[in-house]
């Protein structure tokens, strides 16, 4: 896999606001099929720096390349598929059915104001299938509960047939055993249909035995590549503000 090109490859990127720096020096390689978990304390950089390899936000520096091109020259957004912080906190009178939501991932695909192919609603019901939400399909997104609507946005997000599956904090606000379905449907994607995947989380006990590699996200970035080490580490916690001891109770609980 090493040998390969890179899905994102960025060094020393920095970014600062007048004196604060907000990230300082990261640098590190996504590889395909991988699946990174993201992990850090509020406010340590993990939206921001998510937000720049998709060249949403700008960095003070950096090199940032993507399937080997330059960020500035690169075009395939759709092999992305990004799910943001905060996606699935909709208005509850939002009117717009789970059918119709999913059917927005195909939008980028098609000419404006055509109408879907066979092929796109086909696409559409394989989404909607694969994270288990074809019963709910005419229900309106509104009324749907935290852990229905979260995985509504990963379809949505998948309909547009990504290589690469960015997750920030999909999870907050959603009960533990939907969480649970989650995780497995995630570790799915990735192991069977070749996904890599990019999960900012909280919750890494739980995903432990599926993510490849943890990096640490606190102004500066922590790469761990053997996951269960870096949860039973003191000195992560003690640096970065998580409860080591926490995530590794939680494991023994299953
Ligand atoms: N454009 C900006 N101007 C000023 N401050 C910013 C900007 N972008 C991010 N920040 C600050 O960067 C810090 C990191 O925020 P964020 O990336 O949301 O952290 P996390 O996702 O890890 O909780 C916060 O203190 C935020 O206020
Ligand atoms: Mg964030």
């Amino acid at each position: 896999m090493k040998f390969s090109v890179p899905i994102f490859d960025v060094k020393n990127l920095n970014f600062r606001v007048g004196d604060q720096e907000i990230l300082k020096d990261i640098s590190f390689q996504i590889f395909n099929g991988e699946y990174v978990a993201i992990i850090g304390p509020n406010g340590g950089g993990k939206t921001t720096l998510v937000r720049m390899l998709l060249g949403l936000s700008k960095p003070t520096s950096a090199e940032i390349r993507i399937y080997g091109k330059k960020l500035s020259r690169f075009k395939e957004w759709s092999k992305i598929g990004y799910v943001p912080q905060r996606a699935s906190h909709v208005d509850a009178n939002f009117p717009a059915t789970v059918e119709d939501i999913v059917e927005m991932g195909r939008v980028s695909k098609r000419a404006f104001f055509s109408t879907l192919s066979k092929e796109d609603k086909a696409i559409v019901h394989d989404a909607m299938l694969t994270m288990d939400v074809v019963d709910l399909k005419d229900k309106m997104i509104g009324t749907l509960s935290g852990g229905q609507r979260q995985r509504v946005m990963i379809a949505r997000a998948l309909a547009s047939k990504p290589e690469i599956l960015i997750l920030d904090e999909p999870n907050t606000g959603v009960d533990m055993a939907s969480q649970k379905r989650f995780y497995s449907l995630l570790s799915k994607l990735n192991k069977e249909e070749n996904i890599t995947i990019v999960f900012i989380t909280h919750d890494v006990g739980v995903i432990a035995d599926d993510i490849g590699r943890l990096f640490t996200i606190n102004q500066k970035a922590t790469i761990c590549n053997n996951p269960k080490e870096a949860l039973s580490c003191e000195e992560m916690s003690e640096l970065y503000g998580i409860e080591a001891h926490l995530i590794h109770n939680h494991k023994h609980e299953h």
